[in-house]
């Protein structure tokens, strides 16, 4: 017997191509997927064979997309403050990273997963980490959220020596695992090639991982790129070329490619990205908090580059919600190109619908629509710092400038509820914090050698 549900908000934010917002409508969902709107006028609901939830007042949006997180970093949340990015993955993250062992990246992973889907995250792009990376996976599968992992390449390192692996056994580790993971759960969870970024990784592995990726249909390239000037600069005296124009060298760019922070790019890259169709991965916390500066992103969507949104990790944030993404994203453009270079709804795409695409997920997620995977969130905007209007005018700008986790009540994906009544059902957050406050100390007394 097919599994029914119906969804019953005050209103919905469709995000569909008219960007339709619904009231007096229900949302049904039968076996995980959205199979109808049904206006409420002529229904008698009393009567409806399936199970029945009634959200007055609440207002239901698609699922939020992040495709830049790296939940490893969770647990070092508070401890790489206020150090540019060659600093601090050398002073602190990778030190930390290393010193992970299973436990302590299980907690880091639980912890990122229960602060992104209690704060309306349903699909994330997950950069993993150099050991241990089935433990990400298992910990992705087991808290029924969407998204994509893979093992962080690392072959060459230069600011950490200690850590980093041989170009073989990386290549080998990457395949078992895609192997293992890809299209796992249903095909919930995906294998995304994670080569850490060039200062990193050896051309033969960049390449090698490229060709890899062809096993695994559906699977995307995910590393980062031009984030910080004296990155950039480094990458320029060994190849004598910029970041894009590199990776476009030995051909690892394409619509599978997911770059994050695309800061510092000459006119010439920003056409290979357009050319390629590579999807750029902003995250406007990280970028200032790291002082790595700001991408420009009105011009890149203007050109028409795939532009989604990222929290990063824990330590460059220092949160993980996609409310402070969606805010910041806006707030840094409008100094720099007017108060109207990013509006709300736009915004609201990127961490939605753009994100989907960015995935290449658009056909299943990012939007309400029939024949979607019900990944939904309900949000709560009646509290006193809400706007008062109450109407659908401006409930992009309540949403976008004014939400935060807090107002998340409920969260669905796949047609399980994960979030209900603003509690988890899969964490017990309190076991969590215990867990990793005991765990934190223990990695700490491993990673000695952090400064
Ligand atoms: N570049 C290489 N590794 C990292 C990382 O962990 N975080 C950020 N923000 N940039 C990176």
């Amino acid at each position: 017997m097919s599994n029914k549900k119906l969804i019953i908000p005050e209103r919905i934010v469709t995000v569909d191509s008219e960007e339709r917002i619904l009231t007096n409508t229900a949302v049904e969902i039968t076996d995980g997927t959205i199979t109808a709107f049904i206006p409420l006028e002529k229904f008698d609901v009393k009567s409806y064979e399936g199970e029945v939830f009634n959200y007055p007042g609440l207002t239901l949006v698609p699922g939020f997309v992040q495709t830049h997180i790296h939940l490893c970093q969770t647990l070092f949340r508070g401890l790489a403050d206020d150090l540019p990015l060659l600093d601090w993955l050398g002073q602190k993250i990778f030190p930390f990273e290393n010193a992970h062992d299973k436990n302590s990246l299980r907690i880091s992973a639980k912890l990122g997963l229960n602060e992104l889907l209690s704060g309306g995250t349903t699909t994330l792009l997950d950069m993993g980490t150099l050991r241990y990376q089935e433990v990400v996976f298992e910990e992705m599968i087991a808290s029924g959220i969407r998204g994509f992992s893979g093992k962080c390449l690392i072959d060459e390192n230069g600011i950490d020596p200690k850590f980093k692996n041989d170009t073989g056994s990386e290549l080998k580790y990457q395949r078992e695992l895609a192997e293992e993971f890809h299209n796992s759960d249903s095909g919930r969870i995906k294998y995304g090639f994670a080569p850490r970024f060039v200062l990193s990784c050896s051309e033969e592995l960049l390449k090698e991982t490229k060709a890899m990726m062809h096993d695994f249909p559906g699977s995307v390239y995910h590393t980062h790129s031009s984030e910080n000037k004296d990155e950039v600069a480094e990458v320029r005296r060994r190849f004598n070329k910029e970041n894009i124009e590199y990776f476009n060298s030995i051909d690892v760019l394409d619509e599978n490619t997911v770059l994050a922070h695309c800061i510092h790019l000459n006119s010439g890259e920003k056409q290979i990205l357009k050319n390629k169709n590579v999807r750029v991965a902003h995250c406007p916390s990280s970028n200032l908090k790291l002082g790595s500066g700001i991408a420009n992103i009105p011009e890149y969507i203007k050109l028409g580059i795939s532009v989604s949104l990222g929290a990063d990790g824990a330590p460059c944030n220092n949160n993980l919600s996609v409310f402070t993404e969606m805010r910041l994203a806006g707030l840094i453009q409008k100094p720099l190109h007017g108060a109207d270079s990013m509006d709300a709804k736009t915004l609201f795409k990127l961490a939605t619908i753009e994100g989907a695409k960015a995935l290449h997920l658009d056909n299943e997620i990012g939007s309400i629509e029939v024949g979607k995977k019900a990944d939904l969130v309900l949000l709560d905007l009646n509290s006193p710092l809400h706007s008062m209007s109450g109407g659908n005018d401006n409930i992009y700008s309540d949403i976008v400038y004014t939400s935060n986790s807090v107002d998340v009540n409920a969260v669905m994906i796949n047609g399980q509820w994960i979030i209900k009544d603003c509690e988890s059902l899969v964490y017990d957050t309190k076991e969590l914090i215990s867990e990793g406050k005991s765990e934190l100390k223990k990695l700490l007394t491993r990673a000695d050698s952090v400064k």
